[in-house]
């Protein structure tokens, strides 16, 4: 199988160099060059419908990032759009009292989610990880937290501890996903000082395969909470209204004391949630202090009322399961018909490709060559981080997916 040529990127590369002078790195986070591959994918995009991108350079792709989770519905969802430009139009969005779709939405949570009896609203899921941790702590009146899967970038449980005191991150406590022993180590320890464990339902680390909840992983986790009378928090960015209406929660069927949303609850617009017990979720109205000149902005509460209409109104996770599940069966043949190390993990709604580690460190040259063919033929997947379906992902699109997929194992094999 022969090489795809390479994309034309030249304006993406001028403006990034252009943006280097003016932004440090010249673009903040997880959306540096070095978080895809150097020198192949776009850097700067200039626009997005449905489940495709343009690049600033004309390139057209097809989108597996969903804009890292957010988008469950598709780009420049017309119904969603249009509810949010009227909003502002006509009403407007941004005041110093809040407006009633506070209560709309608080309401609707209540009905989908199963651990959702109070909600608060911020704007990023980094803002609501951080606010459920501070709840948790004035409830309990305890500090330590154990804590599992990445849960945004403050102080608290950023990897990279730049810039950072010691003290604002040492009782904070890392356990691995679907590793119940090493938990329960942990809280032999500190349980009796534990105020929250904060977590992913689902398995998606960074870099690493996805995994589903061992038997009995969750319920363990759930017993010692409950033993040491630490908060349970799941953190549901990535998974709510993604896996299931109500979360990873309502698939599993464990249920939380608290539960932090954000990403996919609005199609795309800024809000994020903390719900849960009543009687936790009290707290935050006298013992502390959570306020911010944009949490009560209406956009993202016209946003979320809006796409969880669509959501239900069209069966949108039933669509996603649907042809998602097919999908990844496809791709699960396709690597087993050409056996280059290559491995899927995940679930129909978020999958992973990733490669078999050796030694040698050879996957990460098959890694790099693999999404190389990829973005080349016109498909936007990160090497680094898993891919979404969305709802205007079509059958089609798909097809075209899992012919690009095996012409990069192809190639894969005829070069390893
Ligand atoms: C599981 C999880 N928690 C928290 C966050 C932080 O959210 P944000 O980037 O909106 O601050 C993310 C972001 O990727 C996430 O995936």
């Amino acid at each position: 199988m022969k090489e795809a040529p390479k994309l034309n990127i030249t304006k993406s590369l001028q403006i990034y160099e252009e943006a280097c002078k003016l932004v440090p790195g010249g673009v903040l986070g997880a959306r540096r060059p070095m978080d895809f591959i150097q020198g192949e994918y776009p850097i700067f995009l200039e626009s997005g419908k449905g489940c495709r991108l343009t690049d600033v350079d004309g390139n057209e792709f097809v989108d597996f990032m969903c804009g890292y989770g957010p988008i469950i519905l598709g780009y420049r969802e017309e119904e969603v759009d249009d509810a949010v430009i009227k909003q502002i139009k006509e009403k407007g969005f941004c005041f110093s009292l809040t407006q009633p779709f506070q209560n709309y939405l608080a309401k609707r949570l209540i009905e989908l989610v199963p651990s959702a009896e109070m909600s608060i609203f911020l704007k990023t899921g980094s803002d609501a990880t951080t606010a459920s941790v501070r709840i948790a702590r004035a409830y309990t009146g305890k500090i330590k937290i154990m804590r599992c899967g990445y849960h945004g970038w403050h102080d608290w449980c950023v990897e990279m501890k730049g810039g950072i005191p010691k003290k604002l991150y040492e009782d904070v406590f890392e356990f691995q996903y679907n590793n119940l022993d090493q938990l329960e180590e942990l809280m032999k320890t500190h349980g009796p000082e534990t105020a929250a464990i904060i977590m992913t339902p689902f398995g998606h680390p960074n870099h690493e395969k996805m995994q589903e909840p061992a038997p009995g992983f969750l319920e363990g986790v759930r017993e010692l909470a409950d033993k040491y009378g630490a908060v349970l928090v799941y953190d549901e960015i990535r998974t709510g209204f993604r896996l299931r209406m109500g979360g990873a929660q309502e698939l599993y069927g464990i249920t939380p004391d608290l539960t932090v949303l954000g990403k996919a609850i609005a199609n795309g617009y800024p809000i994020s949630v903390v719900t849960g017990k009543k009687e936790i979720m009290s707290v935050a109205s006298g013992k502390l202090f959570i306020s911010s000149t944009f949490f009560p902005n209406s956009e993202g509460f016209v946003a979320a009322l809006k796409t969880i209409e669509v959501l239900e109104r069209d069966k949108v996770l039933e669509d996603i399961w649907g042809k998602g599940e097919r999908f990844i069966k496809d791709i699960q043949a396709l690597l087993e018909k050409y056996p280059v190390g290559a491995e899927l993990s995940g679930i129909a709604p978020m999958f992973y490709i990733t490669f078999e580690r050796d030694e040698k460190g050879l996957y990460k040259d098959k890694r790099r060559d693999f999404y190389t063919q990829l973005i080349r033929r016109g498909f936007f997947f990160s090497p680094y981080h898993h891919a979404y379906i969305c709802y205007r992902h079509t059958e089609e699109d798909l097809n075209m997916t899992l012919n690009a997929i095996e012409e990069s194992l192809a190639y894969l094999r005829s070069k390893y």
